[in-house]
Formats: C-alpha cells, structure tokens, sequence
C-alpha cells in the first residue's frame, strides 16, 4: 500500500547537456478514465499505453474488486466491461492510494449501484476534500455513512439515481466527471455547468464510448448534458504520453545549457496545455511537431532547447489548464530574469499537499525568493540558484519531481526528502532523466 512505502530520499545534481527523443508515459487523466469507461460499457475494451503508475493501477484494483475483469495481455489491457449500474458488492475496502483522480471519479461510478462501498487512501488523500464530489452525488441519491466529507467514506449508491443540473462551485474537472459519469446512470438528462472549462476528457472518451454528450458554450460558459440509463460499448483506447510528466523533462531541458529534447506522442489537448503558452510568453524555445489527432484527442511531439527566459505574470484564468504545472513552472521561474507572479491558484492549496506552501517553501530553502500573496505565488529570478536545500515533498509527487528539477541547474545539488511518491503518476522518471543526462539519484548518507 502506498501508504506505507518506504522513504526514499533523493537528490539532483548539476547537469551537463540534456539531449535525447523520448516517449513518456501514458496521460494519468486518460488512462483512469479508459478504465472507468471500459468497466461501464458492455464487451471488451482495449487499452494500450495505459499509465502504469500506482494511482491508476488502484482504480484498476478497485474496479476488479467491483466484479470487473481486467486484465494485460502483452502490451495491452483487457477490461471486460460490467455495463453501466453492473458492478457487484466488493468484499473489501478500495484503497485509492494517493489518488484524488481515482476516488472521485469513482465514486461518480459507484454512486449508481445499490451497494455499499468502503473507500481509504493514504494520509495525502484521507485529508483532501471530498464534500465537492459528495454534495451533487448526494442530490443524485447517494448515501453517505456519517455525512463524512474525507476519506475513509462508506457510501451506498441507488440504482434509481436522479438527474440533476449542477453549477460547478470550483473549477474541477474530477467533480464535473464524477456528476457526468453518475448522470450515465440516472433516468434522464444530467447538466454540468462550468464558468470555467476544465480538462474536457471525460466528454471527449463518452461520446468515442457511445454515449451521448451534449456541450452547449455561451460566453465562456460551458453546460455539458449527458444523457442517462445511457449503454457504453467497449472500445479501443492508444493512451497518449502525459503533457504533465512532459512538463518536467520540458523544464530540466529548458534550464540546463546545451540541451535539445525531443519527447513524442504528447496529447496537446487545449484544456491542458496553459504551461506551454505560458513557456512562449516567457521565451522559451518550445515548439509543437507533428501535430495529428489520435483517438480524438490532439497529440504533438514536443521540441524544447535550453532558453534564455523572462519573468512573466499567469493570469488567473489560465490556471484550470496548467493546475498540475505550476510547482515546475515556479522552480522554472527561478531561472528567469525578473519575476514571475502566478494568480489565482486557490485549487492548489487542496492537491497532494498544499502545493502553494510547499513550493515558496521548497524554494526558500534553496534561496530563491518566494512568496504568497493570498492565493498568488510570486518567485523572484534572474541570479544564479544556490540550491543546498532539502525540500519537504509532504507525500506529493509533482512537490518531488519539481525540486529535482530545480537541482539539475542549481549551485549546489537540492535534495528531496522523498521520493517514493514520484511512481504514482512517473514510473521511471529518475531512470528517463538519466537517459538524457542528468544525474539524480539515492541521497548518500552524510
Ligand atoms: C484531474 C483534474 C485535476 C488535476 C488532476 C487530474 C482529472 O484535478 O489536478 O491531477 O483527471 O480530472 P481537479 O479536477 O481537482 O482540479
């Protein structure tokens, strides 16, 4: 169980040239939504370039002990679907691990079951908020044991859920899929309304499973109807590399002098690529090849090289599209001239771990200035980086593989105090970086 893996520091050092073409793994939001889908729809599905990380491997365990066969076949992945509302009563608590994506998509499916469901995770995820996915699934007709608003939950869901229209309260794109994916179950039409359009995979792979998805878009405002009692068919799905891993290997090559990397089949989905606008705006030299479309999703291969970068200001609005990326842009921005003031990013305060304190933090401590102003990060850059520091990850992988990054151009090497978190979205990452040349590695002891 993740929550009982062992500590493993890990620190980065100064790095030569970075060069190479590489593939990532595969989307972390795709392949739990492959998944999700494959187990509700009738037949088999057949998933290759599944991400094969922690948090998607428990929302394949916890489908399994739904009564949902899966299984790998060579590089491919086999869910025998159940259809909707088909699951059967699991004989033990899931456990979602670190996985906020897992849990709360999840229980979108679970809530159309008449059965009742334990769900744990580990101690980042037992203190994250889970009241946003539970207070429309409650409307719909979910039981909640205890009205608890945190993991460990007990639910029971009903196999007459009801439609509702549903304003989202905070920009999450989890809480729109778990109403839309309980909204399949409902006897009716389920409306999510969005002020701000959030990652639109789960719209996307619905309808490529058959469902039917209505997108209504008036000023900026998106209202996405899915129609229920809905009968999902079993499909293929090529899952394209993540943008958000891509995210890391794209930052190391743009600080450390001399490199040029290539990383192919990245999905380059619009609703996820605000950290590569914001790389132009910052002068990065980062260009999108080989644009095509796989499986109605957009893929490119990325070209970055080492750039001379300036600070910018990231407007609040572009923060649904880059949320998962801006601990690495702020480590970034350590290396830009002048600074970087980063607005509106409350959702970051309640991912893994408050990632606003935990980036000026890590910063600090390697001397870079850092600071927040309310929901705004500000880093200031330009001077060399110290580095020295040991960062506190607070079992966060995106906190750990940042300050990695951070180390790979700074003075002195960064450390971070654990790196075990770093499998639930990027297996392999230390090993891909050294691929490209950079050295990162065990802490020694002192
Ligand atoms: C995700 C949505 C985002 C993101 C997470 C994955 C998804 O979370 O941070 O890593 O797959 O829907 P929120 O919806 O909570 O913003």
């Amino acid at each position: 169980m993740s929550s009982q893996a062992a500590i493993v520091p890990l620190t980065a050092h100064a790095a030569g040239p970075l060069r190479g073409t590489i593939r990532v793994p595969g989307d972390k939001s795709i392949s739990h939504r492959a998944l999700i889908f494959g187990a509700l729809a009738t037949g088999v599905t057949r998933l290759t370039g599944l991400l094969e990380a922690d948090d998607v491997l428990n929302t394949a365990k916890a489908l399994q002990a739904l009564g949902v066969p899966i299984e790998k076949v060579g590089d491919e992945w086999r869910v025998s679907g159940r259809g909707v509302g088909g699951f059967s009563a699991p004989r033990a608590p899931l456990d979602f691990g670190n996985s906020g994506t897992g849990t709360r998509l999840m229980l979108g499916a679970i809530a159309g079951n008449d059965t009742t469901v334990q769900l744990t995770g580990d101690a980042s995820l037992s203190r994250r908020p889970m009241r946003r996915v539970l207070d429309p699934l409650k409307q719909m007709g979910l039981e909640v044991e205890g009205d608890r608003e945190r993991l460990p939950l007990s639910v029971r869901g009903s196999s007459s859920l009801i439609p509702i229209v549903y304003d989202l309260p905070v920009p999450s794109a989890q809480v729109k899929s778990a109403v839309l994916i309980a909204g399949l179950h409902a006897a009716g039409e389920t409306t999510v309304v969005e002020a701000d359009p959030t990652r639109d995979h789960t719209e996307r792979m619905l309808r490529h499973f058959g469902a039917e998805v209505a997108v209504a878009e008036r000023n900026g405002v998106r209202a996405i109807t899915v129609q229920g009692d809905a009968e999902l068919e079993g499909r293929s799905v090529n899952v394209p590399g993540d943008p958000s891993s891509t995210a890391f290997l794209v930052a190391a090559a743009l600080i450390v002098p001399g490199s040029e990397v290539t990383i192919e089949g990245v999905l380059v989905n619009p609703t996820r690529t605000g950290f590569y606008v914001t790389l132009a705006e910052m002068g990065a030299d980062v260009a999108f090849r080989n644009e095509r479309e796989e499986g109605g999703e957009p893929v490119a291969d990325i070209l970055v090289r080492h750039s001379a970068l300036r600070g910018v200001r990231v407007p609040p609005g572009r923060a649904p599209s880059m949320i998962d990326e801006y601990p690495v842009l702020a480590c970034l921005a350590a290396y830009a001239v002048g600074e970087t003031r980063m607005e509106g990013l409350a959702e970051l305060k309640v991912k893994e771990s408050d990632r606003l304190a935990a980036t000026a933090a890590g910063l600090a401590a390697n001397g870079v200035p850092a600071k927040v102003d309310g929901d705004s990060l500000i880093v200031g850059g330009g001077k060399s980086v110290r580095g020295g520091g040991t960062v506190a990850t607070h079992l966060d992988h995106r906190i750990a593989m940042s300050f990695l990054i951070l180390g790979l151009a700074s003075d002195k090497p960064v450390t971070v105090d654990d790196g075990a978190m770093i499998a639930t979205s990027f297996p392999g990452f230390a090993d891909l970086m050294a691929q490209l040349g950079a050295t990162m590695g065990e802490t020694s002891p002192a």
